[in-house]
């Protein structure tokens, strides 16, 4: 399959958010990838229900939305009903995995499990028939705008075959410091989903990063 992009908002002008989104929406980019920090789980906070109700009014494109939030639990229905259609949670903030991600697909949204660059992808496996994509984390998460981690490369590839060997329609999506100069290499290793936060929005173009990501010449 062709490989998607999901801009991160994160790294948008929120003082523009509406015509950021309508750039999102006129461009190439497949969906919008909403980031969700609640100062605990990470050393950071962003933005919360109502920027996502508002970013859903206006978005021609399916949500993406990362929860880097303790005890996600607590707020499934609440992202569904905000707009999120397809929901990650990271591995690291779940004591009941098995029963967050069937609760996600309960309440009809898409369900994602991110892991943290310490995390293995072995640690996965028990999850995979109850998932639709696993999110591998290549930086640590909180803040936009870090270097990507190379040893990120042999973990997408394991679980590449991971996935492969079990037949499970599952996709894999990168975050943290993806560029026009790493993506295809991401993609030729098996990635599926490339999230980009400043290298979309703090370029010049960002409709033509969109673009360069997507088609990859
Ligand atoms: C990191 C977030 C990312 C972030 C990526 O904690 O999960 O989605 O926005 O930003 P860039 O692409 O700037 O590394
Ligand atoms: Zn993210």
């Amino acid at each position: 399959m062709e490989h998607l992009v999901s801009p991160s908002l994160l790294a948008a002008d929120f003082l523009n958010l509406g015509k950021e989104v309508a750039m999102v929406n006129n461009s190439l980019a497949d969906w919008i990838h909403c980031d969700i920090m609640d100062g605990v789980f990470v050393p950071n906070i962003s933005f919360g229900f109502p920027v996502i109700e508002y970013v859903k009014r206006v978005a021609e494109k399916p949500l993406d939305v990362h929860l880097m939030i303790t005890d996600p639990d607590r707020y499934l229905s609440r992202f569904h009903d905000a707009g999120a259609n397809i929901l990650t949670v990271q591995y690291e903030a779940c004591i009941h995995l098995q029963r967050t991600v069937s609760e996600i697909r309960r309440l009809g949204m898409k369900a994602g499990v991110a892991i943290n660059p310490h995390t293995p992808v072995s640690l996965l496996e028990d999850t995979l028939p109850f998932i639709d994509m696993v999110l591998i984390m290549t930086v640590n998460p909180g803040f936009g705008g870090q270097s990507f981690i190379n040893e990120s490369y042999k973990k997408i590839r394991e679980l590449r075959k991971m996935i492969e060997k079990k037949g499970f329609n599952i996709l894999i999506e990168v975050d943290g410091g993806i560029d026009t100069a790493n993506a295809a290499e991401l993609v030729g290793a098996g990635v599926n989903v490339l999230v980009a936060g400043n290298s979309v929005f703090s370029s010049k173009d960002p409709q033509e990063t969109i673009r360069r990501l997507k088609k990859l010449d």
